[in-house]
């Protein structure tokens, strides 16, 4: 039987490649698309040939009823992270959510859903594989050299900055070489998370890319990852649709589900 899911946010750029992607995977079956914008209109109008002529609907957690669906992939505003995850559980379906903008009292607010309602969910700031290699070999770098600053590069279209791969890969430095002390704040400087100093950029033409840069005696290693279609996400949206029907509680990041 293939799993049921519904995305939220279809009518965006990630949404409709999530679309397509989920239509195309045998154990998948597309049953629901939400978007309050493009609420009424038709999935394959906007979308094209591959997805089904499904209408796309405002309100999630009808939908979810409805179509009996198993997992909700959400891909819409930063703003509505919250109330998507809560409406996705509270209907009964596993949410599979890529919207970033995530802090950690909201991954706390979100773990205690999952586990009042006994339901498994999968928050991932990025869902491309490459990624999620660079943060773990960003972490194994800081055990040996300490000093580093991230440049996360993004569309201009992007709503949140720092983009939440680079929080992550700055958490995930902290955790591998030891709280340091925060260095002086300067605007020029970028901002510091776990004290990792970020620098955003946005500008048209990029995608989503980013440079860990360390600094050591003489010399610098650099890390770079780019996403350059939106394709690169889905193998890892795919793999999260499969793999949170085993879950009963929250994952934070795709690099536990490898
Ligand atoms: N985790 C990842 O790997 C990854 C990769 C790329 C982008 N993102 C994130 O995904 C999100 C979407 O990015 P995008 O470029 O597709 O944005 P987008 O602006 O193209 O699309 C967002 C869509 O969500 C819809 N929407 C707004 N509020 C909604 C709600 N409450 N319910 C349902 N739909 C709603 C909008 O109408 C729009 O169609 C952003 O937060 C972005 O940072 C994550």
């Amino acid at each position: 039987m293939s799993v049921r899911v519904v995305v939220s946010g279809a009518a965006g750029r990630m949404g409709q490649e999530t679309c397509r992607a989920v239509a195309s995977d045998p154990a998948l079956e597309l049953v629901g698309a939400v978007d309050v914008v493009q609420s009424g209109r038709s999935l394959a109008d906007l979308v094209g040939g591959g997805v089904p002529g499904l209408p796309m609907r405002g309100d999630l957690v009808a939908v979810v009823r409805d179509t009996q669906a198993q997992v909700v992939v959400d891909f819409s505003v930063p703003e509505s992270r919250m109330k998507v995850f809560s409406a996705a559980i509270a209907a009964g379906a596993r949410p599979v959510v890529g919207t970033t903008g995530w802090t950690e009292a909201d991954i706390a607010a979100c773990r205690t859903l999952c586990q009042r309602h006994g339901l498994g969910a999968i928050i991932a700031p990025n869902f491309s594989i490459g990624a999620v290699l660079m943060m773990k070999f960003a972490a194994q770098a800081a055990r040996y050299m300490p000093s580093v600053e991230i440049i996360e590069l993004h569309h201009n279209q992007k709503l949140d900055a720092p983009s939440g791969t680079a929080v992550k890969t700055a958490a995930l430095i902290a955790a591998a070489r030891g709280d340091r002390e925060p260095g002086e704040p300067h605007p020029a400087r970028g901002q510091e998370f776990h004290g990792v100093p970020i620098h955003s950029v946005r500008l048209p033409g990029l995608l989503a890319h980013q440079q860990v840069i360390f600094g050591g005696l003489g010399q610098t290693l650099t890390l770079v990852h780019d996403s350059l279609s939106r394709e690169s996400f889905m193998p890892g949206v795919i793999l999260a649709c499969k793999r949170v029907l085993e879950l009963n509680e929250l994952v934070y990041g795709l690099e536990n589900l490898l």
